[in-house]
């Protein structure tokens, strides 16, 4: 058999109407527009109406993926959904996302890794098609983190919206569309940092759905290590360096937390693709919702050297590193 390779076929997105801005959450907590824009670089994000489910966003962002394809549900044989806010305990969200395109054939699963979700998810299906177990993936990354805050703690709730993104990842000849393709994934866990960013409360602990806890400024103090861990990885791996980058595609946290790890980095500003500032802290959707945004603009061209890096609760960290 020949030896497959994974390209990026098409991407798509969806954001819940609502956007909530920093002087709306104003009237919620005891925070202010200069504070969250100065410390975080948000400024607004957005929230799933009432009987809107994770599953809804991530079909939605499904459909746009396979729009920009070219495809049809009928061509996917895997979904593969990052999220730590699934719409019930089990079964799996992805499950629901199958059923809503229709598709009655291949097999879906959500896959848990909180912000680092798509990058897991990417590098989990790339090495299932690569096995052979399926043909075209779908990977998306979709959350309602506005359910699981709470509104009453400020240093928590004006962080975080809801969203989706994917991407249609498809299994090809290794010598086939030049050097398009994922060329490596550095995944990483440190089970001891769990208490600095997680949710209390969970089936078999509380059998609630619990509240998002987060010390932030001991997860701010460990990102950016964290963050250039596994680019280093990458570059090292490939034999690239920064200059070689086109598109630095973090996920997005917080502006500090971006711009630090740049700078450390060595990566040129304009080469990153920065969207926290109008969708907040997406978890598993941010990377695949900026991908979406800097494809639409026109900033992303085909055989584009793309960096995806993500750090969140565990923690997990992650990067891939492919050419759109
Ligand atoms: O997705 C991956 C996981 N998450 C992250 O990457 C988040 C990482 N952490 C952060 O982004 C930052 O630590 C935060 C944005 C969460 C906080 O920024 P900080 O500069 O680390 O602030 P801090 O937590 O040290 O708080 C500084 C002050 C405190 O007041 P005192 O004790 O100095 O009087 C907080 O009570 O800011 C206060 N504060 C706020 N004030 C106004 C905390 N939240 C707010 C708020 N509005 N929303």
């Amino acid at each position: 058999m020949s030896q497959l390779k994974c390209i990026i076929r098409g991407v798509g997105s969806y954001l819940p109407e609502e956007t909530l801005t920093n002087s709306d959450l104003a009237r919620i907590v005891d925070t202010s527009d200069e504070w969250i824009v100065e410390r975080t670089g948000i400024r607004e994000r957005h929230r799933a109406a009432p009987g809107e489910f994770t599953s809804d966003l991530a079909t939605k962002a499904a459909l746009a993926a396979l729009k920009d394809a070219g495809l049809q549900p009928d061509d996917i044989d895997l979904i593969v959904l990052a999220t730590a806010t699934p719409d019930n305990t089990f079964p799996a969200s992805a499950v629901q996302v199958q059923a809503n395109l229709g598709i009655r054939h291949g097999f879906a699963f959500d896959l848990h890794a909180v912000c680092s979700g798509f990058v897991y998810a990417l590098t989990t299906a790339d090495a299932q098609l690569k096995a052979g177990l399926a043909k075209r993936a779908l990977v998306i990354g979709a959350e309602t983190f506005t359910r699981i805050l709470d509104w009453t703690d400020r240093g928590t709730c004006v962080l975080f919206g809801d969203g989706a993104g994917a991407v249609v990842l498809e299994a090809v000849d290794a010598d086939s569309h030049g050097e398009r393709g994922i060329i490596t994934s550095h995944l990483r866990s440190d089970g001891r940092h769990k208490a600095k960013l997680y949710v209390d409360g969970g089936p078999s602990t509380t059998q609630t759905t619990g509240h998002l806890r987060m010390e932030g400024r001991e997860v701010f103090k460990h990102a950016v290590g964290m963050i250039t861990d596994v680019i280093e990885a990458s570059f090292a791996a490939t034999g690239t360096t920064a200059a070689d980058i086109d598109w630095f595609v973090p996920h997005q946290a917080n502006r500090r937390i971006i711009d630090a790890s740049v700078k450390k980095l060595g990566i040129a500003p304009e080469k990153v693709v920065v969207t926290v500032d109008v969708h907040g802290n997406t978890s598993a959707a941010s990377i695949p919702l900026a991908l979406s945004v800097a494809k639409a603009d026109g900033r992303i061209q085909p055989n584009d050297l793309i960096l995806l890096e993500a750090m969140g609760g565990g923690f997990t960290w992650g990067a891939v590193m492919l050419r759109w």
